[in-house]
């Protein structure tokens, strides 16, 4: 959740800095992964908990260890790691009272108390302590002092990997758990996309810190060839589709317009002025880069109540009689943008997120997402060489496309789950494009799927609000009552083993 402003110009970054070097052919983009749009005001409702959610945090640092895995020199060095926690609710350490941990993705944890509503929606009633934990390289958790130097090169980045992150979550909650004299405290991790992932692998890797995990729009079987690599821009098309035919077919059609207009005498001008551009356009990939990462960021987040896949076919559907193509397609961009400022190329910015994600999937977090012949889009072929090419120019790394799965598994993840782990719930929503990579049938009786047709991007874990349909709550529910089926029976080892004085330890 970012500024608005810093929407267009994230959007621009992704996609410009991969078009000017590459043509349309390829694509080299991955799209975004976090609970939240970092959405215009008008658009996507801030789905934030009331303002004391914010006031009851507090805020730590953990001295944090650099490297979990070496024992050179430079491993022992130390970074403060930002953590909060809210501790209005908890029922305390004496009556073993639980722990929900949320853990931070790819950006700062400065709103994830207030937008990651389901912790503090359900916080109450399970007497539970609120953490929330920033993930190495974002937001204040920063190693090497500064993020200049955290980034400058090999030496320092390659610090930066999933690994190394669920090692310091884990450090960070023996250190909560001891300082609160929380021992028997049963911990639940719970996150969305990467930090859905996140949560996942660590009640697989660590079970004896977290009894379970949520693990919301997580694709994790988006590695290593697992998914089709073009299962993305399918939904996004889908999704289109079922919103309105003739929008879909308008937008299908319009790319070889775009590409029409553009090759005649002064076309880019034309495009430029019919798009409101804050620059002429040089290429029209800019343009085409620009609506299809729009398309796709409002199918991503495609929420309740405005459903933003409608504001759009709204926008293009409605455009009065006799427009042309390019016409309804502005339409639709001034229906989910506005009309007011300039659009396409506006002033860039390189947030944090866009940097350290760009980072994460050049080396480890390769989830490959190419375009095939059955959407609205041209096609556009993943190609892992051209790929690693590009990520030898930015890092002078090649990615490792298949430490994820060597790592954490995923190939066949029915027949290797179901005899190994328990209590991970995967939610999803299956208009969320990324959903085609998650965990989508029942693993066994505590590895479970739980989805709606309707729902996009981590929209479970968001704040609740009165307004939401019946399938969102239901959902909502049903997690709800499976964690804390997970705590009682927790309990009930707890106490059969305390009682036990074989077992019992001093
Ligand atoms: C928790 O238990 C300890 C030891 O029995 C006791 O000293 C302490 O006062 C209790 N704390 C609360 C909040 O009840
Ligand atoms: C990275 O930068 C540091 C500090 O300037 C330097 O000492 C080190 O040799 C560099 N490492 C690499 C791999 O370039
Ligand atoms: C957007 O604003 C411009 C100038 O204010 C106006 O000419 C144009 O008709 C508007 N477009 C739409 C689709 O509302
Ligand atoms: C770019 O982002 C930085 C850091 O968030 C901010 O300080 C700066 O003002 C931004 N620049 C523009 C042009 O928005
Ligand atoms: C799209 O169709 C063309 C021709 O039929 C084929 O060569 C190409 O491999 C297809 N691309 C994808 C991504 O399916
Ligand atoms: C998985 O099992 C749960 C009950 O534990 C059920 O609510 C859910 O619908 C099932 N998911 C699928 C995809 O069948
Ligand atoms: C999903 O939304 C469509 C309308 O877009 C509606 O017809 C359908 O009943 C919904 N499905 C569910 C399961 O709510
Ligand atoms: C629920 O959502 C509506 C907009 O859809 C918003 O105006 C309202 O403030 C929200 N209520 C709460 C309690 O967040
Ligand atoms: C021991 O077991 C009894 C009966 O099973 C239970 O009521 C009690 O709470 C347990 N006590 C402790 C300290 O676990």
């Amino acid at each position: 959740m970012k500024h608005p402003s810093s929407y267009k110009r994230l959007l621009f970054l992704i996609f410009l800095t991969y078009s000017t070097h590459h043509t349309a052919a390829h694509s080299l983009t991955i799209p975004r992964l976090s609970p939240n749009p970092e959405w215009e005001p008008t658009l996507h409702d801030p789905r934030v908990a009331s303002d004391d959610a914010g006031e009851e945090v507090k805020t730590f640092y953990f001295k944090q260890i650099l490297d979990h895995f070496n024992y050179r020199p430079e491993s022992y060095t130390t970074f403060p790691q930002r953590y909060l926690i809210n501790f209005k609710y908890w029922g305390g350490a004496n009556s073993s009272a639980p722990i929900f941990v949320y853990f931070g993705a790819e950006a700062s944890i400065d709103n994830s108390p207030k937008s990651i509503g389901t912790l503090i929606d359900n916080a109450a009633s399970f007497s539970a302590l609120l953490v929330y934990i920033e993930h190495r390289y974002y937001g204040k958790s920063i190693p090497f002092g500064s993020r200049d130097e955290a980034l400058k090169n090999a030496s320092t980045i390659g610090y930066f990997n999933s690994a190394q992150a669920l090692a310091d979550y884990a450090a960070i909650l023996k250190h909560v758990k001891k300082t609160l004299h929380a021992k028997n405290s049963p911990v639940i991790v719970i996150g969305g996309s990467y930090g859905g992932m996140l949560a996942s692998w660590f009640r697989l890797k660590y079970p004896h810190l977290a009894i379970g995990a949520l693990a919301s729009s997580a694709p994790i079987l988006y590695f290593d060839k697992i998914t089709p690599p073009y299962g993305y821009y399918s939904v996004v098309s889908r999704d289109y589709r079922e919103a309105s035919e003739t929008c879909y077919e308008t937008i299908r059609k319009s790319w070889s317009e775009i590409r029409r207009v553009a090759s005649q005498p002064n076309g880019l001008v034309t495009l430029s002025q019919r798009f409101n551009t804050c620059h002429t356009l040089k290429q029209p990939s800019e343009l085409m880069n620009y609506l299809r990462s729009m398309y796709s960021y409002a199918a991503q987040y495609n929420q309740p109540p405005k459903y933003p896949v409608s504001v759009i076919c709204g926008g293009i559907d409605g455009a009065s009689d006799g427009s042309d193509i390019l016409s309804k397609i502005f339409a639709g961009v001034v229906a989910y943008r506005g009309n007011t400022t300039c659009k396409v190329n506006g002033p860039t910015n390189v947030s944090e997120t866009t940097v350290g994600w760009r980072w994460q999937t050049c080396s480890e977090m390769l989830i490959p997402i190419g375009i095939g012949n059955d959407t609205m889009f041209e096609a556009a072929p993943f190609s892992m060489k051209i790929f690693a090419q590009y990520c030898k120019k930015l890092f002078g790394v090649s990615p490792r496309p298949h430490w994820i799965t060597t790592y954490y598994g995923g190939h066949n993840i029915k027949l290797v789950l179901r005899r190994f782990g328990s209590n991970i719930i995967f939610s999803n929503g299956l208009r969320d494009p990324y959903s085609v990579g998650g965990v989508l049938e029942n693993i066994s009786d505590n590895i479970v799927a739980i989805h709606t047709v309707n729902g996009s991007h981590c929209l479970d874990i968001l704040r609740a609000n009165e307004s939401d349909p019946g399938w969102l709550v239901e959902q909502r529910k049903k997690e709800i009552k499976i964690m804390r089926r997970w705590i009682t029976h927790y309990y009930v080892d707890l106490y059969a083993l305390n009682n036990n004085t074989k077992f019992h330890s001093k």
